[in-house]
């Protein structure tokens, strides 16, 4: 009877000590970060920097929109930027389904530059 009781007891003690695992319930309950530029540059560079880097190549149509030497880009239309990049990957039918979901995250989450912040353009 005794040893009964003290089984009890002991896994009443460790039921308890798993319920309030604080590491447990932190991995659970800790948000995903949003994305910054450094997530989604590689997207860019590889699909993008064609036309629209100036280091690789001189497209002034292309580079009036935006131009990607570094974040915040260039643009000639500031007030509208996020929203035409936006609409450029979902129609853009040279990004594959993953690129194409990971620019609509960062984008979604305002385009954050390295440090986390939303852009000022230049
Ligand atoms: C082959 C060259 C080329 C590549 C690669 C390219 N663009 Fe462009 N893009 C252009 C040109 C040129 C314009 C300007 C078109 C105009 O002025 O009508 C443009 C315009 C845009 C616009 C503005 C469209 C609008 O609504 O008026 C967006 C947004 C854009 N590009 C996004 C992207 C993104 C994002 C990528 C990479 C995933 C990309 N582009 C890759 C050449 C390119």
């Amino acid at each position: 009877m005794r040893r009964v009781l003290a089984l009890l007891v002991l896994g009443a003690l460790s039921l308890f000590g798993f319920l309030h695992e604080p590491a447990a319930s932190k991995l659970v309950a800790a948000p995903a970060p949003p994305l910054a530029y450094p997530d989604v540059q590689p997207v860019f560079a590889k699909r993008c920097a064609g036309c629209h880097d100036a280091r690789i190549g001189n497209n002034p149509a292309a580079q009036a929109v935006f131009e990607m030497t570094s974040y915040p880009f260039a643009t000639r239309r500031p007030a509208t930027l996020l929203g035409d990049l936006r609409r450029g990957f979902e129609t853009r039918t040279m990004l594959t389904p993953a690129e194409k979901a990971l620019g609509l995250k960062w984008l979604a989450g305002g385009g954050l530059d390295a440090d986390g912040k939303p852009p000022r353009w230049r």
